[in-house]
């Protein structure tokens, strides 16, 4: 609802109510037109000001109101001009955050006043929608255009002193915002409002507004990755550098509706509230977020600065939290230290405040050493050395000894197991997985394992960590790989094969970046390095001196087994590290792929020596191969009960593996074509290919078809087994 008040003998206060983030939910919108046409008519208020309760204006339009079937258009628009229409000042007292139709209403307002502390912006961008109460046809017309593309077509959080920098906001005050709006209210009465009404500026011009538009696009369109809002978002803005007010307005609606009904928009708001579900963890045997607290994180540690442990220290320092930073000799911690403080250099200069505000030179903030005993007080270590289970075990043998008894120890291991490392220790219970992703300081995603003994005081404190280095932590079961790399394994298979088969690296990372993936399989191999899954292989037997001799070059335990990616790296072909992997690049350590007439005969060599005949493969088989198996693999996760729900899958792919959010994940993406078509696809690939396991659908797809294909969130309703691997 909206609260009617008097704040001031001649100032109505209409303040939004609708815990917690005061969505304009039908009843807060219905309140706020009555407070208006009631501030209307009555003759003793010569002002109004609108404002939220718990100190937040906005969050905008009520976002599950979306998924309703009758749901066209948004009434917003006519109550937005209402207010503008107002024959009485409006000021709009913004407190926390005034999103989406939140910030819409302000732009009704005559004017804005912002609290220090308060972000403004367009968010629907990144929920498939673009700002469809007009605020499309406002903001250019305050801020001018390239201001206003930038915060409509990219979502992002605009704070306070910068919407005073752009002229989005009047005033910006550090005390109590409602009092400031009341007085400022009292001030502007009788003053004309003519100047004020948004609809009636002109948009301010560009000399090369053509040109400016057209680059613009580009870039918009680039960055899309395939999701359409941006795209949209753009064309609404250009329609007010065209159109009158009331004809860009009509644009905007008609916009606004492609999008509300496209499934991309479905798919991102799934996405959305995905996220914050996963943040509700449960595990089966029925430890919960409600019943669990974190404990406080005061210190940290981080064991190893190679490619993950300094990303990590880059983001505790990040989040203010004191860290010790330990490698195994000086050598190695002078390069760690080199590369943390760079990384973090970069950091202080992208933050608003600079440096002030990461304080990483002192050390009581950030020690680096090569002594375990300076552990001895730490709440938390994160330990990311090589992928060994012998080191690990030794190094958590230590810190066992060392750290203080209440201290969470942590690994970082990609796809060991949780149980074995913990069985080093005397604190099973304290030992927990936190697998970050590379570059650890910049992706989101923070997969959290427990292992059998893992108490749940040390998950919900790993939880809250994530919180604090603003990641999405996802809690999920042990097992080989955990969820996401275990999903990545058959995905990856497949695309090798599938080059096995006839195909060209070039032509799978086309098909899969086409779908919407940043990178595909293997240009994301060849830069994360040919040799990490090589070294893996080695470790488990597949490849290299371990391998018993007579095994055939093409099998592996009576499956299907590509040694393609091995002697890649037996010809030094490591990825971009060395200038060739899967592709060619133009030196060591270069960025540009570009296909290698190299690979390309070493493949036709390859077929011939094993005898495998060349067929042309479409652009379906591909998709089809690579991603129903990865979904495959989804099913039979969920079928173990490693994760809560398939929402946790499609958290950890959109947020660690680049899977597009606009196809909301890969199990929203299974839900959406129909699991009857997916098992009726794995069934004819799997007979083609019967020593392939990745390709023979998972008894729980199977079951769920066999249910009738259920909407994705009942699958979990015929999850029999409620144990997860361990
Ligand atoms: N509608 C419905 N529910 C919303 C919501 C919204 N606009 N915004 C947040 N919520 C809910 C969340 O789902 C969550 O619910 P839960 O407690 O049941 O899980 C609760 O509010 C709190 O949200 P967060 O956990 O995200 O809280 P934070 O403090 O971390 O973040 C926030 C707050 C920054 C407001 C964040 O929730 C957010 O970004 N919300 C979405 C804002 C948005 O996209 N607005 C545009 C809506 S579309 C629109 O306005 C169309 C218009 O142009 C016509
Ligand atoms: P890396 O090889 O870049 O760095 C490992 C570091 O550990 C080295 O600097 C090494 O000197 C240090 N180290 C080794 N023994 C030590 C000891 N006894 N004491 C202190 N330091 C020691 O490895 P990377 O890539 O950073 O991986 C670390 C861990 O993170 C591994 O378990 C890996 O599987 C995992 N991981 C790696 C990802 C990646 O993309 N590289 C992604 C996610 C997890």
């Amino acid at each position: 609802m909206a609260q009617y008040a008097r704040g001031a003998a001649a100032v109505a206060v209409i303040r939004l109510h609708n815990p917690p983030v005061n969505a304009l939910s039908l009843t807060v919108l219905q309140a706020l037109e009555d407070g208006l046409k009631r501030a209307d008519a009555d003759p003793s208020v010569k002002a109004v000001m609108i404002c939220g309760e718990n100190g937040k204006f906005s969050a905008g339009a009520d976002i599950r109101g979306f998924s309703s079937p009758k749901r066209h258009g948004v009434p917003l628009g006519p109550i937005i001009s209402l207010i503008e229409r107002s024959e009485k000042p409006v000021v709009a007292a913004i407190e926390g955050i005034a999103l989406g139709g939140g910030l819409e209403v302000a732009l009704g307002c005559h004017y804005r006043i912002a609290h220090v502390k308060a972000h403004m912006g367009f968010p629907e961008v990144t929920i498939g929608l673009l700002p469809g109460a007009e605020g499309t046809q406002r903001l250019p017309r305050l801020i001018g255009v390239p201001a206003a593309l930038d915060i409509i077509t990219t979502g992002r959080h605009i704070p306070a002193t910068e919407a005073l920098k752009l002229g989005l906001v009047d005033e910006v005050v550090e005390e109590n915002t409602v009092e400031a709006a009341i007085r400022f209210a009292n001030k502007v009465i009788g003053q004309p409002l003519g100047p004020r009404r948004l609809s009636l500026k002109p948009v301010p011009k560009l000399p090369n507004m053509e040109a400016f538009l057209s680059e613009a696009l580009v870039k918009v369109k680039k960055q899309a990755h395939g999701c359409l809002a941006p795209e949209l978002c753009f064309q609404a803005v250009k329609a007010a550098t065209e159109q009158p007010f009331a004809d860009g307005v009509r644009k905007e609606r008609e916009l606004f509706n492609i999008l509300l009904t496209s499934g991309q928009a479905q798919a991102l708001q799934y996405a959305f509230f995905a996220e914050r579900e996963v943040q509700k963890w449960t595990t089966p045997n029925g430890a919960s977020w409600k019943s669990t607290s974190p404990q406080p994180i005061r210190k940290a540690a981080v064991i190893g600065l190679g490619t993950m442990g300094r990303g990590i220290v880059t983001s505790l320092v990040k989040a203010n939290i004191p860290v010790v930073a330990l490698e195994q000799n000086v050598e190695y911690l002078n390069m760690g230290r080199k590369a943390v403080m760079l990384l973090l250099e970069r950091e202080a200069m992208k933050m608003e405040q600079g440096a002030q505000t990461l304080d990483f030179h002192n050390p009581a903030r950030l020690q680096f050493t090569v002594d375990f005993d300076v552990l001895h007080d730490v709440d938390l270590v994160i330990e990311a050395v090589f992928e060994n289970m012998a080191l690990k075990k030794e190094i958590f043998h230590k810190l066992s000894r060392i750290c203080k008894p209440g201290a969470f120890l942590c690994t970082n291991t990609s796809a060991l197991n949780i149980d074995e490392i913990a069985s080093a220790t005397s604190r099973p219970h304290q030992v927990i997985g936190t697998h970050f992703f590379s570059p650890a300081h910049v992706m989101r995603l923070l997969e959290i394992i427990y292992g059998h003994h893992t108490s749940p005081t040390a998950i919900a404190t790993a939880v809250q960590l994530a919180k604090a280095l603003k990641k999405v932590g996802v809690v999920v079961g042990n097992c080989f790989g955990f969820v996401g790399n275990r999903m990545m394994f058959p995905y990856v298979q497949q695309a090798v094969f599938l080059v096995e088969e006839g195909s060209r690296p070039e032509a799978v990372d086309q098909v899969l970046e086409d779908f919407g993936f940043k990178i595909g399989p293997f240009r994301m191999s060849d830069l994360a390095g040919l040799d990490v899954g090589w070294r893996s292989r080695k470790g488990q037997g597949l490849t290299g001196a371990s391998l018993p001799p007579g095994t055939p070059a093409r099998q592996r335990h009576g499956h299907r087994y590509s040694p393609l990616p091995d002697l890649l790296c037996e010809n030094s072909r490591f990825g971009q590290k060395t200038g060739k992997g899967w592709y060619q690049y133009e030196k060591a350590g270069g960025r540009t792929a570009k296909p290698d007439p190299w690979l390309h005969n070493f493949l036709a060599q390859y077929r011939d020596t094993h005898h495998i005949k060349t067929r042309f493969i479409d652009q379906e088989e591909i998709l089809e191969r690579c991603l129903f198996s990865l979904i495959n693999e989804g099913f039979d996760i969920l079928a173990e009960g490693i994760a809560a729900g398939p929402e946790h899958l499609d958290v950890i792919y959109i947020n660690g593996y680049g899977w597009p959010k606009h196809r909301g994940g890969p199990m929203f993406y299974a839900s959406t074509i129909g699991l009857p078509r997916i098992l009726a696809k794995l069934q004819k690939y799997s007979e083609a290919h019967p020593d392939v396991p990745g390709l023979q659908p998972s008894a729980f797809l199977k079951k769920l078809v066999a249910m009738g294909n259920p909407p994705l969130k009942e699958w979990m309703s015929y999850q029999s087994r409620q144990s997860n691997k361990l």
